[in-house]
């Protein structure tokens, strides 16, 4: 068979996600090479465009860099990458500055953005618009990468392994470079070839049930990552965002930060306030703080939710602040200007991820990660809120330009490489991506146990016990990518759920101390003598710690 008949696409550079950060390196590559940018399903479904309290950045009149560097580096409890924040921070207002300039209609207030605050800021340095800052901020993005020539988009392109030049047989572990993907197309399976790839796939609320994150974010990328044989690193550091919609019939939904950034209270279902009892912060203490102490009033009232109360705010403020939210639960039967929110916390983001340095490049050669699935070290244990907008502007625009740097050092065609044996496979039916009958039953094994054993709050006994029956899975499931009859986007989505979760449990079983977002029962202080060090997980799976 000519091993070109499998080539569905010849590029420069590949980007992988259609959130902030691969629409953002996409933008900067395309000033200096050809960029194709692949995504999952169409091109507004991503975190970003959920994306509702805003975008910290330093510009307001009280405020400076060093502040904001001081606030992201306190939520990141010692953990952070202080070069990565400066370099956040900093380029960020640039960043910021640009896209109003793209034509971004955040909020004003005469001549300055309407600064609001959330938890853990020093000061008032959030832009937004209303309650759909993503939406704002993805619109402007997209319009700017269809109005470039040199950017092919290939929508529904399901990305499902990295391409290197690895030995196929080895399963990755011996591989130095990476030269693009397989993915689902079309119903087929091929290889998109590049002389570099870069890696913006987002998140992985996804594999707990309760979660703030739409249906694409399943980890896929971190997965893919790792099968390659990415260093990954951070994976213990999920952050639970306190205020998911908790209604009967409603689907996964935010009730953003700023609420409480505005005023709002959270009430036990006894309608008695209780913040002020976890932290002197009260509703604006750091989000891992407020969800534990959520999730504490819960199991103390033995009732599935808190509640949070806005409805001492002016109807006219609460529906030009936040329509989204307005809206959404109202079509849920509730009237937030009168009524309380139930709320109750839910995945939200991923510190972890692939680990970069900051110029974005990954431990394999041509491969460059940024954005959620990306970890530079940036929010170290917790994120600040709103940072992650902003950490996707700066490290995308740099992935962008530094992977097209790359690309034209590279020779006109990349090498040859080995071609994985599903590639050139037609699927036998015809996937619809939102069928999930056949591996719903698994994906379900795996969000429950996650989320008693691997959630807010985690023990020994439970995560070995996690570890025991992910193992068990990937026994089962482990077998079913490497047989290409069976591959589909909703298998590999389970193979990449299960990859993730077991990258999170050992990572959480390793740090024997509580720190930021990683909380631990059988350990519940934190323990700057022994682990102001990270944990660095690799293919083979033994979690090993290295310094900062
Ligand atoms: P995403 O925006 O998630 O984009 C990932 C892209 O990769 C998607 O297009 C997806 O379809 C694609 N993809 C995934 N897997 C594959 C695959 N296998 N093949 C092809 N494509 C794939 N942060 C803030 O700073 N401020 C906020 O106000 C804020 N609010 C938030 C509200 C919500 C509801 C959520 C969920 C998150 C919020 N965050 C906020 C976090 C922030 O939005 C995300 O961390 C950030 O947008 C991630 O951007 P990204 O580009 O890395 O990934
Ligand atoms: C929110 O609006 O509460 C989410 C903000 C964030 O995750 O940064």
């Amino acid at each position: 068979m000519n091993p070109e008949a499998h080539l569905r696409w010849n590029t420069d550079v590949l980007i992988i996600g259609s959130g902030a950060a691969g629409l953002r390196a996409a933008l900067a590559a395309s000033e200096h090479a050809n960029v194709t940018l692949i995504t999952k399903t169409t091109l507004t479904e991503s975190n970003t465009h959920y994306a509702q309290g805003g975008i910290a950045v330093a510009m307001n009149l009280d405020d400076t860099i060093a502040l904001h560097i001081k606030d992201t580096c306190a939520a990141g409890a010692g953990l952070c990458n202080v070069e990565a924040v400066e370099m956040m921070v900093s380029e960020g207002i640039p960043r910021v500055a640009e896209l109003l300039d793209w034509g971004a209609n955040f909020d004003w207030e005469g001549t300055l953005p309407r600064f609001t605050r959330e938890a853990a800021h020093s000061r008032r340095r959030i832009v937004h618009k209303g309650d759909a800052t993503g939406r704002e901020t993805t619109d402007v993005l997209i319009q700017r990468v269809l109005n470039t020539e040199r950017i092919h988009v290939l929508q529904n392109t399901f990305a499902i392994d990295l391409l290197t030049d690895a030995d196929v047989e080895s399963g990755g572990k011996d591989a130095t470079a990476c030269y693009g993907v397989t993915a689902i197309v079309e119903e087929q399976i091929v290889c998109i070839r590049a002389k570099t790839t870069i890696l913006a796939t987002g998140g992985l609320g996804r594999i707990y049930p309760c979660t703030s994150n739409p249906k694409v974010a399943t980890g896929d990328g971190f997965a893919a990552a790792w099968r390659a044989g990415c260093e990954m690193i951070d994976m213990e550091f999920v952050q639970f965002h306190p205020t998911t919609l908790c209604l009967d019939g409603a689907p996964n939904f935010l009730i953003s930060e700023a609420v409480r950034g505005e005023g709002g209270k959270l009430l036990s279902i006894r309608g008695e306030r209780f913040m002020e009892k976890y932290h002197e912060n009260g509703e604006l203490a750091p989000r891992d703080v407020v969800s534990r102490a959520i999730q504490s009033e819960m199991d103390l009232t033995r009732f599935p939710c808190v509640f949070l109360d806005i409805t001492h705010k002016p109807e006219e403020f609460i529906l030009e602040r936040f329509p989204t939210i307005s809206d959404t639960t109202k079509r849920y039967g509730l009237n937030i200007n009168m009524d309380l929110i139930p709320v109750r916390p839910g995945a939200h983001f991923m510190m972890g991820g692939i680990r970069t340095n900051t110029d974005t490049q990954t431990n394999l050669k041509g491969l460059y990660a940024c954005g959620e699935v990306a970890c530079t070290g940036v929010h170290g244990a917790n994120r600040l809120a709103s940072n992650s907008l902003l950490e996707c502007l700066v490290y995308g625009a740099r992935a962008g330009t530094n992977a097209a740097t790359f690309a034209e050092s590279q020779p006109a065609h990349p090498p040859t490489t080995p071609i994985p044996s599903n590639v050139g496979r037609s699927l036998a039916a015809p996937t619809d991506r939102s069928d999930n009958t056949h591996t719903e039953p698994i994906k379900a094994v795996i969000r429950e146990t996650l989320w008693k054993n691997v959630s807010i709050e985690r023990n020994g006994e439970g995560l070995q016990e996690t570890l025991a029956k992910l193992q068990d899975l990937m026994e089962s499931l482990g077998r079913v990518l490497t047989n290409p009859e069976v591959v589909d986007v909703a298998t590999v989505e389970a193979v990449n759920m299960l990859n993730v979760a077991l990258m999170i449990t050992q990572s959480a079983l390793a740090r024997t101390e509580s720190r930021g977002a990683h909380y631990r029962a059988d350990f519940p202080s934190q323990d700057d003598t022994e682990w102001q060090r990270r944990i660095l997980i690799t293919h083979d799976n033994t979690p090993e710690t290295i310094s900062l």
